[in-house]
């Protein structure tokens, strides 16, 4: 199989395209940064600039699967302009992808799928959400992933099997979000935030990487959640996080307030509750490696015998 990656150098994209190598995929990648330009046999990089519709052609070469991971980081201030650019860097990559695939006549792709993410589920303590959920969260995260769907439906109309992944709070030790809420664990400040009993539904980025190629080589298509399927409340994440580092937790949880005055609107991220669901994907016979998040900090941290609960013992242990 012969895939290209968009974002192929973020978080997501390193893991992906490391799975994808491992299989013997060959991979294709689109960066908007020169100096992240590779040429190898199994892997070449091609140069795009989406904000003036620029693109390699030559990047879809054999090319069966596209897998789409573009966007600017949501994880820094919101300022007017930036939040432009959170949405415009994700509707600009489709228009240049669309375009690329409609004039090309001859180009070999069957499948296209895409990152969206579970911010698109109104916020709610109470809701557990799957994939036919058409509420939208009434925020700028919602507005933007709603807009991204949108624009990633249009790849239907070129005959594509055209998939979304809801992808929930990635579990990295190399990035995103978790070495955030680990460092101030480390130097013993660490505390949940607000009430901490906001849900937060993780996934492991090995799972989510295979869950991609799950997607594409059993030809699925349509709406999947890419988390794993025990979410769990902040209280409990900062629980689990201090334990696998062995560290105390003793501060009262962070009153939403201070997390808005330092912040400023970006700290929406840290209060948003959404429970997802895993279980369409778990019944297309796609198999979580990492189902609960003490096994999942275990395995990053490079940690053993950390978790009492056996890790097959613990499916949709939260699930209503
Ligand atoms: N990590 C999470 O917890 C999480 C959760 C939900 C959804 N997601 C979504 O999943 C996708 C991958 O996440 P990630 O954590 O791997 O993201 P990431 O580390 O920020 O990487 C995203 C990649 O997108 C490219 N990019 C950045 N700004 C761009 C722009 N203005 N125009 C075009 N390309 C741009 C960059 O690649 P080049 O520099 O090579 O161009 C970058 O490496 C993102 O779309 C993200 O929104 C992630």
């Amino acid at each position: 199989m012969k895939v290209l990656i968009t974002g192929a150098t973020g978080l997501v994209g390193q893991e992906l395209v490391a799975q994808c190598l491992a299989k013997g995929y060959t991979v294709n990648f689109l960066t908007t940064s020169k100096k992240k330009l590779v040429s190898k046999l199994n892997y070449q990089g091609f140069y795009w600039n989406p904000k003036v519709g620029e693109i390699d052609e030559k990047c879809l070469m054999n090319v069966s699967v596209i897998i789409n991971l573009a966007g600017a980081s949501i994880s820094k201030r919101w300022t007017s302009s930036y939040k432009k650019e959170v949405l415009e860097s994700r509707i600009d990559t489709l228009n240049v992808l669309y375009e690329v695939l409609d004039k090309s006549k001859d180009h070999k792709v069957t499948s296209f799928i895409s990152a969206s993410a579970i911010g698109i589920y109104p916020n709610s303590v109470d809701h557990y959400y799957h994939e036919e959920e058409t509420a939208v969260d009434d925020s700028f995260l919602g507005e933007v992933v709603f807009a991204w769907e949108k624009k990633i439906n249009e790849f239907e109309t070129l005959n594509l099997r055209t998939s979304k992944v809801r992808i929930g709070l990635v579990m990295s030790a190399n990035g995103g979000a978790l070495p955030e809420i680990a460092k101030p664990i480390k130097y013993y400040a660490g505390a949940a935030f607000g009430s901490g009993e906001q849900w937060q539904s993780w996934i492991h980025i090995s799972d989510l990487s295979r869950m991609f190629l799950f997607i594409a080589e059993s030809n699925l298509k349509g709406v999947f959640n890419g988390v794993s399927p025990n979410p769990v409340t902040n209280n409990r994440l900062v629980k689990e996080i201090a334990k696998i580092l062995e560290k105390p937790l003793f501060l009262p949880n962070i009153p939403k307030f201070i997390m808005q005055t330092i912040l400023g609107e970006m700290s929406y991220i840290l209060f948003a509750s959404q429970r997802v669901s895993s279980k369409k994907i778990e019944e297309e016979g796609f198999i979580f490696e990492y189902q609960n998040i003490c096994n999942a900090l275990e395995n990053i941290y490079d940690k053993s015998g950390m978790c009492n609960i056996p890790e097959n013992n613990v499916r949709n242990k939260y699930a209503p």
